[in-house]
C-alpha cells in the first residue's frame, strides 16, 4: 500500500472512531504530536507534585496532612503512567527526563506560581485539578489507546483531587474573617493561571488543528476554557467569593460567563521560564533527579547481573 493508501486508511480509522495501538501503522507527526503531548503531561504531573508537596509538613491536622499526601502520591503515580504512554510510541524515559531538565520541554505554566497560605491547597485542588478534569476527560476520548485509557484512570483520582480542594475552599469561605481573607487571596492569585492552563486561544494554537483532526483532542482550548469558567464562576460566587475578573458577566443569550482578557504577555513569559517560581521548580527537579542517581545506578547493576545469570 503507497503512503498515501496507508494514510487515507489511517484517517478512516480515525473517522470510524477506532483506537491507534502502539503497534498499527501512524503518521509520523501523530507519533510526533503525542510524544510531544503526553511527555509535557506527564512532565506537568511531576512538577505538580512541588506547589503542593511544600505544604504536607504544615497540615493544619492529621485528616488534612493524609489527603495531601495521597493528592501529591497520585500525581506521581500520574506521571509514570504518562511516561509508560508516551514510551509505547518509542521515546525513552531518559530522553524525556533530558529534555525537562534541559529546558527544551515544557510542563504546565500553573505550577510554576507559589503556595503561599493552606487556602493555596484548596484553590489548587478546586481550580487546577478542576481544569485538569475537563481537559482529561476530554483526552479519555483521544484516538491513541494507551493515552486515552491513561486518562479514564487518571481522571477518577483527579475528582478526588479536586473535591478535596473545593470542600477546603467550602469550609474556609465560611470561616473566620482572617480564614475568609485567606482564601479570597488564594482566588485572586490562582484563578487566571488556571485558566491560562488550557493553552492559547484557538485562532493563536499551532498544534490543534492536527490534533482535532486526528482526535487526539476532541475539544478545543477555548471550548474546554468556557467549561471551567461556566462551572466554576457561579460555584465560587455562590460562596460570597469573588473573582479578579471585573469584566465578568452572563451573557444571557448563550448562558455562557464570558471573562475579561487574559493576560498572554504574563502566559509566554512563564512558559518561557521566567515566572516567579520557574527557577525554584527546575532547581527541586533537578536535585531530585541527581538524588536518584544512585537508584538508577543500582537498578541498572541488577539488571546488568541478572541478564548476567540469564546468559550463563
Ligand atoms: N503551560 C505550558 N505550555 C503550554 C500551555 C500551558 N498551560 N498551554 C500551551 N502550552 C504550549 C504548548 O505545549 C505548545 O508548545 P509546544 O508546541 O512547544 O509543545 C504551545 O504552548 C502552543 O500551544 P497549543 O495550544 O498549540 O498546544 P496544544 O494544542 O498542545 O494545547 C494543551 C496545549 C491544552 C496543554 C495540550 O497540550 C494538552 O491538552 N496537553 C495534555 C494535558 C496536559 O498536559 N495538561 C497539563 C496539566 S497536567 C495537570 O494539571 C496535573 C493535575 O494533576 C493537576
Amino acid at each position: 500500500m503507497t503512503e498515501n493508501g496507508r494514510l487515507a486508511e489511517f484517517e478512516a480509522r480515525i473517522r470510524r472512531g477506532e483506537k491507534i495501538e502502539p503497534g498499527d501503522w501512524m503518521p509520523e507527526d501523530y507519533r510526533r504530536q503525542l510524544i510531544r503531548m503526553i511527555s509535557q503531561h506527564a512532565h506537568s504531573e511531576i512538577m505538580g507534585m512541588l506547589p503542593e508537596g511544600t505544604w504536607i509538613a504544615r497540615a493544619p491536622n492529621l485528616r488534612r496532612k493524609m489527603v495531601l499526601l495521597a493528592k501529591v502520591q497520585d500525581e506521581a503515580g500520574h506521571g509514570q503512567y504518562l511516561y509508560h504512554a508516551a514510551e509505547t510510541l518509542g521515546a525513552t524515559r531518559e530522553e524525556m527526563i533530558e529534555a525537562l531538565l534541559s529546558g527544551k520541554a515544557k510542563y504546565s505554566q500553573v505550577f510554576n506560581y507559589p503556595s503561599l497560605s493552606w487556602a493555596d491547597m484548596g484553590v489548587i485542588g478546586w481550580f487546577v485539578d478542576g481544569a485538569a478534569i475537563l481537559n482529561q476527560t476530554m483526552l479519555a476520548r483521544c484516538s491513541y489507546g494507551p493515552y486515552s485509557r491513561a486518562m479514564v484512570r487518571i481522571s477518577a483520582e483527579e475528582s478526588f483531587h479536586m473535591k478535596q480542594g473545593k470542600e477546603q475552599v467550602i469550609l474556609l469561605s465560611q470561616g473566620t474573617a482572617a480564614q475568609v481573607a485567606m482564601v479570597q487571596d488564594a482566588v485572586n492569585r490562582w484563578w487566571w493561571p488556571s485558566m491560562m492552563m488550557f493553552g492559547p486561544h484557538d485562532q493563536e494554537s499551532p498544534n490543534s488543528p492536527v490534533l482535532i483532526k486526528w482526535a487526539i483532542k476532541t475539544r478545543t482550548n477555548d471550548e474546554l476554557r468556557q467549561d471551567f469558567v461556566n462551572q466554576i464562576a457561579p460555584e465560587v460566587m455562590e460562596l460570597g467569593l469573588t473573582l479578579p475578573d471585573p469584566d465578568l458577566h452572563i451573557e444571557k443569550a448563550t448562558g455562557n460567563w464570558i471573562h475579561g482578557p487574559i493576560d498572554w504577555d504574563e502566559f509566554w513569559r512563564v512558559v518561557r521560564g521566567d515566572g516567579p517560581c520557574n527557577a525554584e521548580r527546575m532547581a527541586a527537579r533537578r536535585k531530585a533527579h541527581d538524588d536518584g542517581l544512585w537508584v538508577r545506578q543500582a537498578l541498572e547493576a541488577y539488571a546488568r547481573r541478572e541478564a548476567g545469570v540469564a546468559a550463563a
